[in-house]
């Protein structure tokens, strides 16, 4: 077995003891980072993701400079769709964009299957050498969206305001959406399998657009799928983190999804939801991104809520309620980071397993 210098996160996945809470930031890889802005300027977004060894560099950045208890891979959810064989373009200030979205049992016909081997080896290239590169210094996390929110923007073919072609869809022709949702599992499913035998450490589902969803339509579109994912996601002991954001009305059936952890936005409050799915599933979370606007005393002040909120044992992943935003002052990450190491000792004395 490998030998992690600092596997905190993997413990607390597993609500194991842990001698202080463990945090990591999503979207932790990106632009508040002069450092990976530097190497951003040098090539384009897919570029970066393509070359194991840039997305390797700017995985590891965030460990060094903001000194998180995790990596996560550099990469994007939309790699799948564009294997498949969607033409996907990054757009300065627009973010992704898909020319032809699928809307049609034809162009939903014309989308291949992938063999992550070979389609994304890149990914899972990228994902080898930062291994060897952070050299067991902390574990490295592999991640996929969700089938939902993947088929959103593959339908959308942007992001949206009302998401009106994909509850076209669903609501007019629910025999293609859960045909093409289908066929997103199996893809993923493939793809997350492939990223662990490469060695990632633990993986992250990212269901971003679960909340768009009305809770019937969560159950049958989003949450049905992810049930069947993490069944078929071939690992040893590595930990899955189901992150749906904006369903805190389904808490206690999202925790029964197969995930070791489930992640949770800042609209859910940390001490409810220890509660209601505490006792099953270990929780990720939730500070509000914006809080690190604001100037590191009241950065402290909040963080300590969170803390205090999910209160006393082991089960506790630090970290944003979503991505962290790419106007946010780099010593603002910093400060939290340190705080989160210095202060959550207390609630880790009694070393129980909760
Ligand atoms: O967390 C990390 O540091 C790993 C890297 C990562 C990226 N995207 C890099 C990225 C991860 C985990 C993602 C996931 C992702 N991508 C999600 C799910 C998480 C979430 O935030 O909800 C979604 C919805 C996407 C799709 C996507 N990719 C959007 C909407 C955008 C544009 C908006 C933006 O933030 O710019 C991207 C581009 C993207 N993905 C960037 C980065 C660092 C910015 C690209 C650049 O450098 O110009």
């Amino acid at each position: 077995m490998e030998q992690l210098q600092n596997d905190l996160f993997l413990r607390a996945c597993k609500r194991l003891p842990v001698e202080r809470t463990p945090i990591w930031i999503m979207r932790q890889a990106g632009r508040y980072l002069p450092e990976y802005r530097a190497v951003r300027a040098k090539a384009d977004f897919l570029t970066m993701c393509k070359t194991p060894e840039l997305a390797a560099e700017v995985t590891i950045q965030p460990v060094d400079i903001i000194g998180v208890d995790a990596a996560i891979i550099f990469s994007d959810i939309l790699v799948i769709p564009e294997a498949m064989g969607m033409s996907l373009q990054m757009h300065e200030g627009r973010g992704p964009v898909f020319d032809t979205p699928v809307r049609t049992e034809e162009q939903a016909g014309k989308l291949k299957k992938i063999d992550p081997y070979d389609d994304l080896k890149y990914v899972l290239d990228a994902i080898s050498l930062t291994k060897k590169e952070l050299n067991g210094r902390v574990p490295l996390i592999g991640f996929s969206g969700a089938p939902w929110t993947l088929l959103t923007y593959m339908v959308e073919g942007q992001g949206s305001k009302t998401f009106s072609n994909v509850k076209k869809l669903i609501y007019n022709n629910p025999e293609l959406a859960h045909k093409l949702l289908d066929k997103l599992t199996d893809a993923v499913a493939d793809y997350l399998s492939a990223q662990i035998e490469a060695g990632a450490n633990a993986v992250q589902i990212f269901d971003t657009w679960a909340g768009i969803l009305s809770p019937r339509d969560y159950l049958i579109f989003a949450l049905k799928y992810v049930n069947q994912l993490i069944d078929k996601i071939k690992r040893n002991d590595e930990p899955i983190i189901y992150f749906p954001k904006g369903v805190h009305y389904r808490m206690r059936t999202t925790a029964d999804c197969g995930a070791d952890v489930i992640g949770i936005d800042w609209t859910i409050d940390m001490a409810k939801a220890r509660d209601k799915i505490g006792s099953k599933v270990a929780i990720q979370g939730n500070l509000d991104p914006t809080v690190l606007y604001a100037e590191p005393g009241f950065i402290r002040r909040e963080a300590k809520k969170v803390l205090e909120s999910y209160g006393e044992g082991s089960g506790h992943i630090f970290n944003l309620g979503h991505g962290i935003l790419p106007d946010v002052d780099p010593s603002h990450a910093k400060a939290l980071v340190d705080f989160v190491k210095e202060k959550s000792g207390k609630y880790h004395t009694n070393k129980q397993k909760v």
